[in-house]
């Protein structure tokens, strides 16, 4: 598994010099150039800076194109150390151009956004958008991924409650999570320190994402029917956490898991806990999804605290889940989380 390593920026200068690279290139964008390249590259000979546009819509293949001739131009080779410094479209575009330049160079993450320290930038999944979102892609762990708490202070609150869906789910799966989520008092390293080796613990085990790595879907199943059909309005965390509460409920049904806990997580950690669909709406956006995977959609269900199984769910089972988790006063908006970063 790639080194992950928790610190201030300033130990950046090591982490790169124990590669002994050739040459050091940095890939961000525009905001975060603006707020962070300066203080990451001190200490670093040099630096290649290549800035893309801010946006999801970046992530793409012109993007990648754009990257790999410059750092042909810069005569950057597979022993050069590109180092990704942004939240997770920056480390995932990052990922992808290292795995695929000369076959592969130096790689290192440099996550700032609370999604991409425990999520994006962990576990080696790489990618840009075509035609869909992650279709072309690779996997490919990086040599180290520098989680700097420090990056997070300038992080706008509506992206760190988009962090904190995720945080959700691994409180959820994960009783060490759970127990600092439910004390939840403002963003701290410990707990951006569980999540993130957490996933990693997950990954470790099956970095083909043939068996465990699936329990990583938890609310996502629902989460991305509900992100889907609210026109990508609702951010990624937020759709999460209200596929969190349907998969609850779906658990309280079929194994006696109680949603209350769910709910009072969500509730403490300021996120949403209900959807503003209708049940046959999201099951319809669900069948689809399911049609593309060749019908072997499956949902991620709590059993207890720490525990989910993976299975197929009979729609009945679902149809009630989300109705019982339908709310339509307000979209899904919530109270601000119990503190801040
Ligand atoms: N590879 C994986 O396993 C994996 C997992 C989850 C998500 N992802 C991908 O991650 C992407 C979403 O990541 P994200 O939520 O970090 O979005 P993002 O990278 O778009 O960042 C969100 C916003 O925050 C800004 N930002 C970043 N760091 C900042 C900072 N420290 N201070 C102020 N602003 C800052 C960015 O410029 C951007 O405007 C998606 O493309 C998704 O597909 C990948």
């Amino acid at each position: 598994m790639e080194g992950l390593s928790f610190g201030p920026l300033s130990i950046l200068p090591s982490l790169a010099e124990e590669l002994n690279p050739h040459r050091v290139a940095f890939l961000t964008n525009t905001t975060v150039e603006r707020l962070w390249l300066e203080k990451a590259a001190e200490g670093i000979e040099e630096p290649i800076r290549i800035v893309i546009p801010d946006g999801e819509k970046y992530k793409s293949l012109e993007t990648a194109v754009a990257i790999w001739k410059r750092l042909q131009e810069e005569g950057f080779t597979r022993k050069s150390l590109l180092i990704g410094l942004g939240g997770g479209v920056v480390t995932d575009i990052a990922g992808f151009v290292a795995s695929t330049y000369m076959r592969g160079t130096l790689l290192g993450l440099v996550p700032t956004t609370l999604l991409a320290q425990v999520d994006a930038a962990i576990g080696g999944k790489t990618g840009v958008n075509f035609n869909g979102k992650n279709m072309i892609g690779t996997f490919y762990l990086p040599n180290f991924v520098l989680i700097a708490h420090e990056t997070l202070s300038t992080l706008p609150e509506e992206e760190i409650r988009n962090g904190l869906g995720e945080v959700a789910k691994y409180a959820l799966l994960d009783r060490k999570v759970y127990a600092l989520a439910r004390n939840f008092e403002g963003i701290s390293e410990t707990l951006i320190r569980e999540c993130a080796l957490f996933k990693v613990e997950v990954v470790e085990k099956d970095l083909g994402e043939s068996g465990l790595r699936r329990i990583l879907n938890l609310g996502h199943t629902a989460g991305h029917a509900i992100e889907k059909l609210s026109n990508y309005r609702i951010k990624h965390g937020l759709a999460v956490s209200m596929g969190l509460m349907v998969a609850s409920k779906v658990g309280e049904e079929l194994y006696g898991f109680d949603s209350g806990k769910t709910e009072e997580l969500l509730k403490k950690l300021g996120l949403p806990t209900g959807h503003p669909f209708r049940a046959e709406e999201i099951l319809e956006e669900m069948r689809l999804d399911k049609k593309a995977w060749y019908g072997r959609i499956t949902f991620v269900i709590p059993v207890e605290i720490g525990d989910v199984v993976v299975e197929e769910v009979d729609e009945a089972v679902l149809k009630r889940a989300l109705e019982a988790t339908r709310d339509d006063s307000g979209s899904g908006d919530c109270q601000k989380p119990g503190g801040s970063a």
